[in-house]
């Protein structure tokens, strides 16, 4: 008896004396080696099929040597995709070119996400209930353990900074900062309606669940999220959903007549409470904005799928439209979205069959992490300028009245042409979102995320080295120092919104590495794009097939607005070329980036 409590003394002894509890806590294990603690106090790093070997899985074997010296780090390889505009003009053109290196960029991005996925925000261990409750979102990191001596592990202070403060002094807008990539509000509220499908955290169960439980782009935020929902929402004929027609143009049917739940604050009137798939978007203009375009797209492409098969009843004619929707939007996403927001000059293809010889799981689980990372609440201005009206925060929020006094024509002429704020950099969080960055670094470190340069690694980048590294500045630098003490404890949210941006970038070098994957994997993990999924016959023959692989955010603006339809578009076209000009479906190509490539220009009578 003695004997032991004598032993267990010493033992406890030893831990003590070694530092700490639990030895996983300092992150020994590098190269994305998996961590276990024993009961010794030591741990073990399971090295497996990582390339790398010994104590912290840091030897690497020779082939890995090869590769870690040969491949050049991810902003290199970002500078050579965003110069030399001619070199990629050529090889745009060259399609074997431009699909291998699509082929690369899918299959290296997308390899660096766990699929099937392993641990959630309550295990840091691969279990069964981690892998199949699917109400959780997925972890790429798992949360730092319990017991560890400082919430980022083993680095930085006992206390991290008060969540108020530090947003106060490090994200909080003193001016407006324009994004120099120029995307325009067209692109801050796509981003916004795109991504709640997927981004739907569970406010009741807490940060870290969804209600999103098919965990990628399913367009509930169009349908709903569950049948019932959905059946509300349709028309139950000729594959349509519901609608109502107001000043000759079709806009979502109320709540009252449908019966769907939405969120409304009690002074919007009943007249004004539109009903569409996802509870929150009458939330902004900008969100029922697109809800509406892509309502009479639903109805529009039922009709072009109807005069191809008449004998199709209600329900085929209805999910097959659905599935011409995913896709459009897929393309959409790839060629107008990301193509904009990489800022490269290389040409982004969308073609699932590009991976039809490679690994690659037709699977995808939101990771807490891509949420998190996704607030781009900079983005928003200081105030929302539509045709001659400007309205403040407070006039725009939950202001339906806004999408039908304007109507869709000139709202997204209005968005297309004012500009959106810088990402990163810091300092241009819009004071009346202020509340938001504060909760998301609190739903943070309620999930014991690791540190920004944790992730860093995990996305094969180097870690800051230090505060400076990290800002390329002196004063936030300064602050961040006081505030986390060591730059491997910087959180991190707060680490993305204040890293320093890439040279006339919207986005630091870790938004880019960690976003593009997840969002690739997501977006190519759909079904649709398996190759039994992926022929003519899926969306209802080659006229479906063929909605899908022209689709473009112009084309998709231009079949459903009345009269001529205005430039639709992710960056504010230049000022001097483009600001009045329209455009009609019969101009309007799939293609590209460019801001206004067939556009038919009016003259602009203040130039
Ligand atoms: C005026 C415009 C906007 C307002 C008023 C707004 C407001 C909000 C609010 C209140 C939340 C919930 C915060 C919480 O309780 O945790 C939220 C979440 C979020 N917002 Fe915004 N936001 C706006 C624009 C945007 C934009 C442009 C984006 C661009 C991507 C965005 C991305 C997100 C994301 C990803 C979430 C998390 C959603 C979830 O997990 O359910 N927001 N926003
Ligand atoms: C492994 O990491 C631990 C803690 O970080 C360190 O003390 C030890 O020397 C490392 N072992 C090797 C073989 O590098
Ligand atoms: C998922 O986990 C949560 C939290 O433990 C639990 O409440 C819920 O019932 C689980 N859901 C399923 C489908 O197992
Ligand atoms: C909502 O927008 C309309 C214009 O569409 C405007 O007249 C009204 O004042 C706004 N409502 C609020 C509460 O600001
Ligand atoms: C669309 O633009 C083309 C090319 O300028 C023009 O020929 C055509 O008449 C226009 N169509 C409509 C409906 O305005």
């Amino acid at each position: 008896m003695i004997r032991s409590i004598a032993i267990l003394l010493l033992l406890h002894l030893t831990l003590v004396l070694c530092g700490e509890g639990n030895p996983c806590c300092s992150q020994p294990c590098q190269n994305r080696g998996v961590c276990t603690a024993l009961s010794s106090g030591a741990y073990d790093c399971d090295c497996t099929r990582t390339g790398f070997y010994g104590q912290n899985c840091t030897n690497p074997e020779l082939f890995t040597w090869l590769k870690v010296n040969l491949k050049p780090a991810p902003n290199t390889v970002h500078y050579i995709l965003t110069h030399f505009r001619g070199l990629w003009n050529i090889i745009n053109k060259i399609s074997f070119l431009r699909d291998g290196i699509m082929r690369y960029v899918l299959t290296s991005r997308a390899h660096l996400i766990e699929s099937p996925p392993t641990y959630n925000s309550d295990y840091d261990y691969k279990n069964w209930e981690a892998y199949s409750n699917l109400t959780y979102f997925t972890r790429t990191l798992p949360p730092v353990p319990l017991d560890c001596p400082t919430p980022m592990g083993a680095v930085g202070k006992k206390q991290l900074p008060d969540a108020k403060q530090l947003a106060e002094k490090l994200l909080l807008r003193r001016h407006f900062i324009p994004d120099p990539q120029g995307s325009s509000l067209m692109f801050a509220f796509f981003a916004q309606h795109f991504t709640h499908q997927f981004f739907k955290t569970d406010m009741k169960k807490g940060p870290a669940f969804t209600r999103a439980i098919n965990h990628g782009v399913d367009l509930s935020h169009i349908y709903g999220e569950d049948l019932q929902r959905q059946n509300k929402l349709r028309l139950l004929k000729d594959g349509k959903m519901k609608y109502q027609v107001l000043d000759g143009e079709v806009y979502p049917p109320l709540v009252s007549e449908v019966g769907v739940d939405m969120h409304y604050p009690p002074h919007v009137p009943e007249s004004r409470r539109f009903a569409v798939g996802h509870e929150a978007f009458g939330l902004v203009p900008g969100l029922m904005m697109y809800a509406t375009i892509w309502l009479r797209e639903h109805n529009r492409v039922c009709e072009v799928l109807q005069e191809v098969h008449p004998h199709w009843d209600d329900e085929r004619l209805f999910q097959t439209t659905r599935l011409i929707l995913i896709g459009e939007t897929i393309k959409i996403v790839i060629e107008d979205y990301v193509q904009h927001l990489s800022g490269y000059f290389f040409k982004l293809k969308f073609d699932p069959e590009l991976l039809f010889n490679s690994q690659f799981q037709y699977q995808n689980r939101i990771a807490s992490e891509f949420n998190t990372l996704y607030h781009w609440h900079p983005l928003m201005p200081e105030d929302f300028h539509i045709q001659e009206e400007v309205y403040s925060y407070k006039q725009f929020v939950f202001n339906t009245s806004i999408v039908v006094d304007h109507g869709i024509n000139h709202l997204v002429d209005s968005f297309t042409h004012q500009i959106a704020g810088r990402v990163a950099g810091g300092k241009n969080l819009p004071p009346a979102l202020l509340m938001v960055a504060i909760k998301s670094i609190e739903n943070s470190r309620q999930m014991r995320y690791q540190s920004l340069n944790a992730y860093r690694k995990r996305f094969n980048m180097s870690p800051y080295s230090s505060f400076e590294d990290l800002t390329g500045e002196t004063e936030m630098a300064a602050q961040l120092e006081e505030m986390y003490g060591h730059v491997d404890a910087v959180e991190l949210y707060p680490g993305l919104m204040v890293e320093k941006p890439r040279t006339n970038a919207i986005f630091g070098e870790t938004m880019v590495e960690m976003g593009a994957p997840y969002s690739l994997k997501g977006l190519l993990g759909n079904p649709i794009c398996s190759p039994e999924y992926w022929k003519p016959s899926t969306f209802g023959g080659p006229v479906g097939f063929q909605i899908v692989n022209s689709a473009s955010l112009q084309r998709l603006v231009c079949n459903n607005v009345k009269g001529p339809c205005p430039v639709a578009s992710f960056n504010v076209p230049d000022v001097k070329e483009a600001s009045s000009a329209t455009i009609n479906s019969s101009t309007a190509h799939a293609a590209t980036s460019d801001v206004n490539p067939t556009v038919i220009i009016k003259e602009r009578t203040e130039l």
